[in-house]
């Protein structure tokens, strides 16, 4: 199907599986009672003998997380062309130093009750790390490639009925096979679900709204479905629960029904409100037996992209300040986890972000669910690869057998949910030069359209030249550039589409808490301590920092966002010290490993968060041995003007201008000289009215550790995690932003002790141990609840301070 995109306006409305179990249909989630090992010698002995010395693990579970961190992992000796580089070098830290490379086998047994003749039986991986290949019985009854892929594989003719079934997963992880740490293992849910004869296809369901009728939504929703003689009933239900509509049809078509239901004055879907309905489907055999029922949810939003305008929701032009994201969850890995993804988009939400890149592949169910619910548009993106490879065994060994199944399975499995506003099929493809990649663009493309004739699809692209020449940028339905903001005009005139997107910005380096001097806009500075300076003026050679872009997403209306490079600081890819051992983990996050804002998080919020205000200072003000040296203070503000004092002096008042990017968003106040004491800001309204203040003070000695939970009441199921913040104060309270002290871990009651993070991309420190050092004052601690309900204590000692201790509370 082709599509053009330059000036449609499709509107529709999604749906997303609620993964509630179906009431004739069964699902047996996997998770625990799992056997992992990696030390098999023999296929045949792992696929058919004793696991019961194997470790015990439950699912999602990530094998090298638990390290330890080692420089020896995946050293990757090479040229990153991305980066510019002419010479080959070592790469310590590029994946994250962690024990993923290798084979791991998983084992667990499942019995299906009251199996019949006709039934049908599916085993569904959310994502598997990676090459699994697939034992049942003994048997092997499938294989994928890509990771990070959804896939299912149909078992029916393979199970033993009423009898244990014995699952066997060899997953397979070789070097040289990606840019970051893809984490290791079964790290996303594991299920099996059975089916009538009678039943709806796995994926087969699609809801749109290709039309408005007066006041209302026009809901087409298209159900494939198995077997014959049968017929389907719809209820959609407001959030409240209240049927608002009701379809039965008879007459399924080609194994398919199409109904088209108004829903009345529609509450739309939308970062801000992000109403969901309920879409129940009941499929009927002819005698009236109910043999399938899916719950759905689903949001109404409608979206356009039109040239010049640029991107709109729901009719209003909307842009996006988005940020990318990797999938790790820093100290979990990449074993997928609600909590800690709600989390994250919590910190993001009050950021003022409306807007997630999963970059560079397909994101997990539990992230999509949580972006329906809590308001976040998704870019889901599919490729880092094509045919032409960026690591010797990337996804280009899988590119020609497998793309088309993988694009198809990514949406299939995920085009009903209403935060889906576009798709990516690609990051930076080394595809963008040459022919072939052309066809390759045009290729992926048909087939997102094909399954999806409803959203966009995009390329993030870096050879922003080669692709205004060969025709790649100009057939995408969504020019994306990574970077290269002085191509953005031109590229704008060339292509057609009348629209730029930013699917990738910035990428400025920066270590919380850490501040180096004199305070110098740089590309790819190197310290010796392997850390970047939190005044947020280092880049790489390729990238920018945050006002670069700031000034062509206000000037330019055609500049449709930008997805920032990154939310948070993700395992591996330690640029700019790729090549510095023991650097393992980012600098790009706006918020660090352990999900700390950096300073950079509130120079976004005071641009995103367009409802609270922010009067951020930087830098801390413990400087012992600065005395009377100039140490440049910064305050990022949605005010436009504020004087500043530092003990009591006043070091003049700045205003906003145009004078410089930073000049522009920033207040800065270059020649303070440093004395310990108090820096105060007091921020000025349009009228020139005092109208906001905000201080640090310079601390004491460390005398006491504090600690504050993110949720002090969770969810008594074995997976919820409370983040408790531990920082320590001297003995008036103030902040000590340089303390390194090394805290030990314990917790009592209804839960355990999960891991901890100081987000110093360093540290060498496990996460799961139970201690840590305090990294510029603070670190996180992840208290894990377990299934039984009760009090949870959690406390923090530390050698001479005041020890510090919290309840929490888990419940069902
Ligand atoms: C981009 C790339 C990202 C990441 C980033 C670092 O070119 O798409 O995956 O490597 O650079 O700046």
């Amino acid at each position: 199907m082709k599509l053009v995109f330059k000036s449609i306006s499709f509107l529709f409305l999604m749906i997303f599986s609620s993964g509630k179990m179906m009431s004739q249909s069964s699902t047996i989630v996997l998770k625990d009672n799992w056997r992992f090992s990696k030390d098999v010698k023999d296929d045949a002995s792992a696929i058919n003998f004793d696991a019961s010395k194997w470790d015990k693990v439950s699912v999602p579970h990530d094998w090298a997380i638990y390290g330890p961190f080692d420089k020896k992992w995946d050293i990757q000796t090479g040229i990153i062309e991305q980066n510019g580089e002419k010479e080959a070098t070592e790469k310590t830290g590029r994946t994250g130093a962690l024990p993923h490379i290798g084979t791991g086998w998983y084992r667990n047994s499942f019995t299906v009750p009251a199996f019949k003749k006709g039934k049908k039986a599916l085993l569904i991986f959310e994502g598997a790390m990676s090459e699994p290949q697939v034992f049942l019985n003994g048997k092997e009854v499938g294989k994928w490639g890509y990771g990070y892929s959804y896939f299912y594989i149909d078992i029916t003719n393979d199970l033993l009925v009423g009898k244990e079934n014995l699952l066997a997963v060899k997953l397979t992880n070789m070097p040289y096979s990606s840019r970051w740490y893809p984490g290791a293992g079964l790290y996303r849910k594991v299920s099996v679900i059975v089916k009538e004869e009678e039943s709806f296809a796995q994926w087969g369901t699609f809801i749109t709204t290709p039309e408005t009728k007066g006041d209302n939504a026009i809901v087409d929703i298209k159900a494939e479905f198995n077997g014959s003689n049968v017929s389907m009933v719809t209820q959609i239900k407001d959030a409240s629960n209240k049927v608002i509509a009701t379809q039965k049809s008879t007459e399924g078509k080609d194994g398919r029904f199409h109904q088209t239901i108004e829903v009345a004055k529609p509450r739309l879907w939308s970062p801000e409100t992000p109403y969901l309905y309920t879409a129940v489907t009941k499929l009927y055999a002819a005698n009236g037996t109910l043999k399938d029922e899916q719950s759905i949810k689903f949001g109404i939003r409608y979206i356009k992209y039109e040239p010049n305008k640029g991107f709109s929701l729901n009719g209003k032009v909307t842009k996006f300040k988005g940020v990318c994201l990797h999938h790790d969850l820093g100290p979990l890995g990449a074993a997928v986890n609600k909590a800690a993804l709600k989390r994250q988009l919590t910190i993001l939400k009050d950021m003022g972000c409306n807007a997630i890149r999963s970059s560079h592949n397909m994101p997990s169910f539990e992230q999509l669910e949580l972006a329906d619910e809590m308001g976040f548009m998704f870019l889901a993106e599919s490729f880092d690869e094509w045919a032409k490879p960026k690591v010797e065994n990337g996804y280009n060994r899988f590119f020609t057998e497998y793309a088309e199944e993988d694009i198809m399975n990514l949406v299939r499995a995920t085009r009903n949910h209403p935060c889906i506003v576009m798709w990516s099929s690609g990051n930076e493809v080394p595809d963008q030069w040459g022919a072939e990649g052309v066809k390759r663009a045009r290729w992926l493309q048909d087939i997102f359209h094909r399954e999806d004739p409803t959203r966009p699809v995009t390329v993030g692209m870096d050879q922003v030249k080669a692709t205004m020449e060969s025709g790649f940028g100009a057939l995408l339905d969504i020019p994306g550039l990574n970077y290269r903001v002085h191509l953005y005009e031109e590229a704008y005139k060339t292509f057609p589409q009348g629209f730029i997107l930013g699917s990738e910005t910035a990428s400025t380096v920066s270590s919380r808490g850490i501040y180096k001097f004199p305070v110098v806009q740089e590309k790819n500075k190197q310290y010796d301590d392997f850390q970047s300076s939190s005044y947020d003026l280092e880049a790489c050679s390729w990238s920018n920092v945050p006002d670069e872009d700031f000034v062509l997403q206000d000037d330019k209306p055609w500049v449709i966002g930008e997805f920032v490079w990154t939310g948070f600081d993700y395992l591996g890819e330690p640029t700019p010290y790729d090549e510095k051992w023991p650097s393992r983990s980012s600098y790009f996050g706006i918020s660090d490993l352990a999900g700390l804002p950096k300073d950079r998080y509130y120079l976004y919020r005071s641009r995103w968060n367009t409802k609270d205000k922010t009067l951020h200072i930087l830098p801390h003000w413990n400087w012992k041995g600065r005395e009377g040296e100039i140490t440049p203070v910064f305050v990022y503000t949605n005010y436009d003007s504020a004087e500043l004092f530092v003990n009591g002096k006043s070091m003049g008042v700045q205003k906003k201008n145009n004078a410089t990017p930073q000049n522009r968003y920033r207040l800065m106040w270059n020649d303070v000289k440093y004395e310990p004491g108090t820096v105060k800001v007091v921020a000025f309204d349009s009228n020139g009215k005092p109208a906001a203040t905000s201080e640090i003070k310079t601390a004491g000695e460390a005398y006491k550790i504090v600690l504050e939970a993110d949720r002090k009441i969770i969810k008594a199921d074995g997976e919820d995690i409370s983040y408790v913040t531990v920082s320590v104060v001297d003995k008036n309270g103030i902040p000590c932003p340089t303390a390194v002290d090394e805290l030990n871990f314990k917790v009592t009651g209804a839960a355990t002790y999960r891991a901890a993070c100081n987000g110093d991309a360093t540290s060498l420190e496990i996460f799961h141990q139970d201690h840590m050092k305090l990294f510029s004052g603070k670190l996180v601690v992840l208290v894990k609840a377990i299934e039984t309900p009760g009090s949870i204590q959690l406390e923090v000692t530390g050698k001479g301070l005041q020890t510090g201790k919290i309840s929490l509370k888990s419940e069902r």
